[in-house]
């Protein structure tokens, strides 16, 4: 509709229960006026309300807080971060934004317009004459309620000046009762300790100039209603979609709170010539009603675009932790032999094939068998694996150069770096300068001609070394913005060559998991810790983002090589999972027990990964370390749902009721339980637990109705500690 009005457009965006209104005003960029749960109004009472919109500073008011749009500008008042920082050699470094065109799904919002859409793409023009700069800002929500945003800036300016863009950080506002922080911590073997705090006046900034998201990175911020946990409170779930150097941040000031993100640009790297732009990464936020509903837009996302979704997981055995870097024919078609036997449906050859690799001091860049530990090549295992009805998976890590290397004795230009020497090394590597046209076309030559000879189905594509001194050759100029970009390129073009391929995203663990990397990929290596309660943490917190079938999720040896904490089978395969299931362990040391309890685990995987690979998670007890630690799968229909519980390694209490949530209110449900041994003394044991049968057992089982078991909960005992215990749920009354 079309009323005259002070305030010229309004943009009202809805998907399921979100709404995100944007008032469009006196020339300004939107500034977003609600991000909340659904509102029903009708254009006038919209209008109205965004009255109350101004923009400060032009009207000669002081102690007026200026009310921050997307983009807040330091020209106007604004004394925060501003949304766009740039110059010319010192010059026009304050833009002061005029608005010319705004569509909404392509369509053009004429000035004095009101647009109510069920989600939808907003495109906004904005200028800068006197500046010479020209910004397009989109701001899209989700069918599912995600919403997003990226600006691009272009030089308009026809003169020899570069324009320097210095960093893009858009503003997206919160509701100044959302008090609370949820964000993480992590490092190697230890990705995601979770840490809780009070939002104060100032920003909480979570910066990473690793050029990788980091093994320490947060990944996501959840800033909420105090005390949100998994299902309560409103929580905005926040995530900046690129694996370069970049921030998380959550700033409050007078009248004003938001999350900030944006690329962490370095000293010169993005100097835009005349008629070239900067594009930003998105930067994505999702409301929920606890942090498993804002999760659960993530996971769609992602659904939308993984294979992962799309393909049954295939049960994996990687050998890394098998062999390391000791590699030859027999051992490792031995072990595809064994493997095939259990079940494993994927064989992943990760690290020690290529020439020269017998450790990590030499090899990398030189991806050819090494000619001692496979004097025939790769193919006899390629071949032997599929010959048993596998996948073959392999190692690479294409971004990096050892010194000892035939490539760089060849190419030492190749080499990234931001003065004559070499960086010091990080795991004896290097960076290969991808932004260089012919080691790019190199490395792409490579990846493919080893994916169409051996038949590779899935790369594990590694990335071990912070991007430390990465500059171009030659000048030394930054170069990891170009690099994070060519990596993408890299991907996406031997994707489009092999459609059918898959990757998985590892950094030494967890350290490249953001949307940059997972839009391309259909995995991640969560963690080198393959500990389980350590994964149990992990599984939940990098969940947060990554749906269940996108993380890989391994059962290793008895001792956990990274922990030396000891724990049994049962707990190995329980925490393991609702992931992507598969093994890292020396398979050859398995007694025929052990063989078929991880066979019993594989064959339950298989069966139930439908539901894994596209139910909606759910979790419970977080914060409370008293409580086990519930986390599941349910159905999209509600008639089925998985759960884990661990108990915890302390617990004032015998026995808890445990909530389990996402069954609907008016079923019945039939409880099958994979447990362990014992979760306490005989006489703490409920009899649900005593009559449950095995998963997939149809005997009698105990049932109860899906509200009892959501609102009350099981009881369970919590005697025993760190006991993982599997539950299944299946709808009887449908
Ligand atoms: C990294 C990965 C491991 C393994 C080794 C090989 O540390 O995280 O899983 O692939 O590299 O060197």
């Amino acid at each position: 509709m079309n009323i005259r009005m002070e305030f010229p457009r309004v943009i009202h965006l809805f998907a399921e229960d979100v709404s995100v209104l944007l008032t469009q005003a006196a020339g300004a960029p939107p500034a977003i006026v609600h991000w909340g749960p659904r509102i029903n109004a009708d254009d006038h009472e919209l209008v109205d309300y965004a009255r109350t919109s101004f923009r400060p500073g032009i009207g000669n008011q002081s102690d007026v807080p200026y009310e921050a749009g997307i983009l807040p500008e330091h020209s106007y008042g604004w004394s925060g971060l501003p949304g766009i920082r740039a110059h010319r050699t010192g010059a026009a470094w304050s833009p002061r934004l005029e608005v010319s065109s705004v569509t909404v799904d392509g369509e053009t919002l004429a000035e004095g317009c009101v647009a109510q859409c069920p989600g939808g793409l907003v495109a906004i023009s904005a200028h800068d004459e006197w500046a010479k700069i020209h910004v397009e800002i989109e701001i899209d929500l989700s069918p599912r309620g995600l919403l997003r945003t990226r600006t691009s800036v272009r030089n308009d300016g026809t003169g020899s000046n570069h324009l320097e863009v210095i960093g893009v950080d858009p503003s997206l506002r919160l509701p100044l009762d959302a008090r609370e922080i949820l964000d993480f911590s992590g490092r190697w073997g230890t990705e995601k300790i979770p840490q809780r705090h009070p939002v104060v006046v100032g920003t909480h900034a979570r910066e990473s100039r690793r050029g990788r998201t980091g093994l320490d990175a947060t990944t996501v911020v959840a800033i909420g209603t105090p005390g949100f946990d998994a299902g309560s409170g409103r929580v905005w779930l926040c995530h900046v979609g690129i694996g370069g150097n970049h921030e998380h941040a959550v700033e409050r000031s007078d009248g004003y709170l938001a999350f900030r993100g944006g690329e962490l640009l370095l000293p010169g790297e993005v100097r835009l010539a005349s008629g070239e732009r900067y594009v930003s990464p998105w930067v994505y936020g999702s409301l929920g009603i606890g942090l498993d509903s804002a999760s659960a837009r993530y996971h769609d996302f992602l659904r939308d675009r993984s294979l992962s979704s799309h393909r049954p997981r295939p049960v994996t055995l990687n050998v890394w932790e098998a062999v390391y870097f000791d590699q030859d024919f027999e051992t490792l078609a031995d072990l595809a032999t064994r493997a095939a036997d259990l079940g494993v449906e994927r064989y992943v050859l990760d690290d020690g094939w290529f020439q020269g690799r017998s450790d990590d001091t030499a090899g990398l860049g030189d991806w050819i068998p090494d000619e001692k530990s496979w004097p025939d090549g790769l193919a006899p295992l390629a071949e032997h694996v599929r010959g048993l009805g596998m996948e073959f998976g392999l190692w690479v890590e294409p971004e990096m150069v050892n010194e000892d290397s035939d490539l760089a004795r060849a190419h030492p230009d190749w080499l990234l770096r931001a003065r004559a020497e070499l960086p010091p090394r990080f795991r004896n590597q290097q960076v290969l300068d991808l932004t260089n046209p012919e080691a790019f076309a190199h490395i792409l030559g490579v990846l493919d001609g080893l994916v169409s000879d051996l038949g590779v189905a899935c790369l594990k594509w590694d990335h071990n070394r912070d991007l430390i001194d990465a500059g171009h050759p030659g000048t030394g100029t930054p170069a990891v913005h170009d690099q994070t970009l060519a990596v993408y390129e890299l991907i996406d073009q031997l994707r489009s060559r092999h459609p059918g391929l898959e990757i998985e995203s590892c950094a030494s663990g967890g350290g490249r998991v953001d949307l940059g990397i997972l839009q391309r990929t259909d995995r991640v290596h969560t963690s080198d810790n393959q500990d389980p309660l350590d994964r149990a943490r992990m599984l939940r917190w990098t969940g947060l983002l990554v749906p269940p079938e996108m993380l890989g999720s391994h059962v290793a040896s008895a001792v956990s090589s990274v922990t030396g904490r000891t724990s049994d089978l049962h707990t190995r395969c329980a925490i393991a999972f609702l992931g992507h299931f598969g093994i890292e362990w020396d398979i050859r040391e398995l007694s025929s027990e052990d063989s078929a309890t991880l066979s019993r685990w594989i064959a339950a995987y298989q069966q139930h990964r439908e539901l894994i690979s596209t139910g909606r998670v759910v979790a419970n007890g977080d914060f409370d370390p008293d409580a086990p630690a519930l986390r599941g799968v349910v159905a999209a229909d509600g008639s089925e749902a998985i759960y884990t519980l661990v108990t915890p390694p302390l617990s004032a209490d015998s026995r808890r009721r445990v909530r389990l949530p996402g069954l609907l209110s008016d079923a019945s449900y039939r409880i099958e339980s994979a447990r362990p041994e014992s979760l306490g003394p005989w006489w703490l044991n409920p009899s649900w637990l005593d009559s449950t049968s095995d998963l997939d057992s149809v005997a009698e089982a105990p049932s109860y109705s899906g509200s009892l078991l959501r609102e009350a909960g099981l009881d369970l005992p919590t005697f025993h500690p760190d006991r993982a215990l599997v539950l299944r749920l299946v709808r009887i009354d449908a």
